[in-house]
């Protein structure tokens, strides 16, 4: 479901996003204190006799990069589509940012960005260009679309790029596009689905620099699903394990690893809380389809 952006980008518009405290962090009381950014009770979707996701129970700090770490056909998406509002559970609830994602759908899209697994910048544009339309999906007041468009662009290492045509980005360059796009509003939560598919090491490394630098900066949470371990041990604060709907650990990575033994990386949780490789979970034709589309743009 690629098209799930607009949806989301148009009810912002619509709503007339109001401009969200950038200095959270700041402003905010300790982590603990706060209420959790997303917290999901028994949410379950199904599809026909298929249980997608599997009655989820999961709590996530506010102000934390929090990961989904599961194989091909795992329930990442279908989780990521039930918290942006793009799908409604079949049992069970969410709240996203305060808001209940069903009785209080506008109000949750409102406060989140959501960068989509498949590609969503337009090559025929130049990066400046694709974000202005964001800017007024979002319903940026014209006043200060400069001024946020030349912020996200610089907080993505981007400025340089600005009146280049997005085809002549490199993958990990649209995919930083990508997560300003995402944030012009300034959501207080962050969704990204799969964001460093098909990037080369150097590229993905990039964008959890980025994306770190963006945390740190706002305070915003940030919620990624990723089949890579390394990247889930390197840039999440938590990790839950998926597999086949179900969460099957959570935990901060360390704590994960610990848990196993003390030699453990994470591949070693993985096989120990599923008893199967990552590799083995799916078909992997999701993630070579989202590599090609990388590669047609880089
Ligand atoms: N709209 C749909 N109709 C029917 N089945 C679906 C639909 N969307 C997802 N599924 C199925 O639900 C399961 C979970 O899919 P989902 O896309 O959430 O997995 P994922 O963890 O995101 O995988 P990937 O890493 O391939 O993106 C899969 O078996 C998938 O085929
Ligand atoms: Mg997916």
């Amino acid at each position: 479901m690629n098209g799930g952006r607009s949806t989301v980008a148009e009810s912002q518009a619509q709503s007339q996003a109001q401009p969200q405290a950038q200095a959270q962090a700041e402003a905010t009381p300790p982590a603990e204190a706060a209420p959790p950014a997303i917290e999901t009770f028994g949410l379950t979707r199904r599809f026909g006799s298929l249980v997608a996701v599997d009655n989820l129970t999961l709590s996530v700090r506010a102000g934390s990069i929090f990961g989904l770490l599961g194989p091909n056909g795992a329930g990442k998406s279908t989780t990521i589509k039930m918290l942006t509002t793009l799908l409604p559970p079949s049992e069970g609830s969410a709240r996203v940012a305060g808001c209940d994602v069903v009785r209080e759908a506008r109000e949750v899209r409102r406060r989140i960005g959501y960068v989509p697994q498949l590609l969503s910048a337009d090559g025929a544009l130049t990066g400046y260009e694709n974000l202005l339309i964001f800017a007024k999906l979002y319903g940026v007041p014209r006043a200060e679309r400069e001024e946020r468009i030349w912020q996200a662009l610089e907080l993505m290492g981007l400025k340089e790029a600005a009146h280049m045509l997005v085809r002549q980005y490199s993958g990990g360059m649209i995919r930083r596009l990508e997560i300003a796009q995402a944030v012009l509003h300034r959501p207080s939560v962050l969704f990204m689905d799969e964001p460093t598919v098909g990037l080369d090491p150097v590229a993905r490394r990039a964008v959890w620099e980025h994306v770190r630098e963006l945390r740190r900066r706002s305070g915003v949470t940030v919620l990624i699903t990723t089949h890579y371990m390394e990247e889930a041990d390197e840039l999440c604060d938590e990790v839950a394990i998926v597999h086949l709907g179900r969460v099957a650990a959570v935990g901060t990575p360390t704590a994960l690893k610990a848990a196993v033994g003390p030699e453990a990386s994470l591949d070693d949780v993985f096989v120990h809380y599923t008893g199967s490789s990552i590799e083995t979970g799916g078909s992997f034709r999701d993630a070579l389809r989202t590599r090609r589309t990388v590669r047609r743009l880089g």
